[in-house]
């Protein structure tokens, strides 16, 4: 009988990319995965350290599996993985002695000898080394039955941005070979998948080497990979403002396959609080990059991150953001209450407010921006739409895909449809999703 794994995965997608190559290397050790973890023989917990409220979840469900899981049944083992997992390290064994082991998110490739160790003795294991080229050379990769992939090119980040623990948690930028990369897309390919995500921390940072050891950037791989026939689509995130360079921009003209959407956060709308985030661009720095990218692919959807409340901010540095929202108007854009690390630099800067204004103001930042996204999707009504369908939707006959611009897009066919790019008309929208007819 095969063994069961259960894993929770929190955080960002190269969390979700990480949470699929753990699940590769205990296949051969004969796990299946399971949906209910009070079937689990194994449950790891991929976990995220970005806001504090991620980090405590970590910790309320730990409490939640001891009691439902494990001590109904004591030989079911328990992983904390992922950026928690770096950061507080033996702290979680301390904290949680139900654990039996804590893996970084450069070290799980580990996680068969980890297995063994955890299986054999009572010990429990802490493996935070980072060993970021040595991972992706002991990873397996499997897809299956899936339109869509996301693949990690770069991991770290040197930024080091004052409110983020990314660069303690992630360590430093690190970008695989052209090679590697090219060979993981040709297997998802050949299972079947359509549409590429290439995911970073700071993925526009990428500078991976190629065949003959000649570093290459972002709009290279975007190049090579569109050379791959079946992957029709082409997206890749998250970006840095700074790293945003002309030959990338001119990619979004140039290359069919790669999608007129970028996610590229500002944070704040104010020069002062980039400054003290340590962002190393100004708002019209941004701006003029904004402008850039609609010269040469004037549809482009663009998607932002914001943080409120970040140590010193003004109601004129506020207003200041909401202004530069109304001006470059996103499709889609998220947004935080500035949550303190612990360890990073931003913890040593004055607050001035208190937490009133701060929800005062993220509720002012959201009401705006859900607005701009329910305009944004509007504009789409009557017209046509290539959707690449990726999975049912809840009522029969339902299925969902994604436009081009990556809106969500729900439409009713009688036969499955799910892999192919279908043309559709949009006939209504909200400011989440879209709903289509296919033609
Ligand atoms: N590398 C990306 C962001 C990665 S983290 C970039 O530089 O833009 C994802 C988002 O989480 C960030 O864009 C930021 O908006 C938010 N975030 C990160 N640290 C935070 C903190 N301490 N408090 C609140 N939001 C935070
Ligand atoms: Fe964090 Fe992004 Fe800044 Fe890096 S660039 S420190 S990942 S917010
Ligand atoms: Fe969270 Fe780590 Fe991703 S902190 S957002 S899981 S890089």
């Amino acid at each position: 009988m095969k063994k069961k794994i259960f894993i929770k995965s929190y955080g960002c997608q190269m969390n979700v990319y990480d949470s699929e190559r753990m699940y590769d290397l205990t296949k051969p050790l004969g796990y299946e995965m399971v949906n209910d973890k009070s079937k689990a023989d194994l449950i790891i917990l991929n976990t995220c350290h970005i806001r504090d409220k991620a980090s405590e979840k970590v910790y309320s469900d730990i409490g939640r599996i001891k009691k439902q899981v494990i001590e109904k049944n004591p030989k079911c083992k328990l992983i904390v993985a992922g950026c928690v997992a770096q950061a507080e390290g033996q702290e979680i064994l301390n904290r949680s002695p139900i654990v039996n082991a804590v893996v970084g998110p450069q070290s799980y490739q580990n996680l068969p000898n980890i297995l063994k160790k955890i299986d054999s003795e009572k010990n429990k294991i802490v493996n935070t080394d980072f060993e970021s080229n040595l991972k992706f050379d002991n990873l397996n990769y499997e897809k299956n039955n899936s339109s869509t992939a996301f693949i990690t090119v770069q991991e770290g980040c040197d930024k080091f941005c004052t409110f983020c623990v990314v660069p303690y948690t992630r360590g430093y930028e690190y970008s695989r070979p052209i090679e590697d990369i090219i060979k993981e897309i040709k297997k998802y390919a050949k299972s079947g998948v359509k549409e590429i995500t290439l995911l970073g921390q700071n993925v526009n940072a990428y500078h991976g080497y190629d065949i003959n050891k000649i570093e290459r950037k972002l709009d290279y791989l975007i190049n090579k990979i569109s050379e791959i026939n079946d992957i029709k689509r082409i997206r890749y995130m998250t970006s840095h403002p700074k790293d945003m360079n002309i030959n990338l921009i001119k990619c979004h003209k140039d290359n069919s396959k790669l999608m007129p959407f970028l996610h590229l956060p500002i944070q704040s709308g104010s020069n002062k609080i980039l400054k003290k985030m340590n962002r190393k661009y100004s708002v019209e720095e941004y701006e003029h990059t904004i402008d850039a990218i609609k010269s040469y692919r004037d549809d482009i959807a663009i998607s932002s991150d914001f943080i409120v409340g970040f140590p010193g901010e003004t109601d004129d540095d506020f207003d200041k953001t909401m202004s530069l929202i109304n001006k470059i108007k996103f499709s889609i854009a998220y947004s935080f209450i500035y949550s303190p690390r612990p360890g990073t630099p931003a913890t040593e800067i004055k607050d001035n407010n208190n937490l009133l204004i701060k929800k005062a103001r993220l509720l002012a930042l959201q009401t705006l921006l859900k607005k701009q996204q329910d305009d944004y999707n509007k504009l789409f009504v009557g017209k046509k739409l290539n959707v690449l369908i990726e999975k049912k939707g809840r009522n029969s006959n339902q299925f969902v895909g994604r436009s081009i611009y990556n809106q969500s897009v729900f439409m009713n066919s009688n036969t499955n449809i799910i892999g192919s790019i279908v043309k559709t008309k949009i006939i209504n929208s909200t400011n989440f999703a879209l709903s289509a007819e296919v033609i």
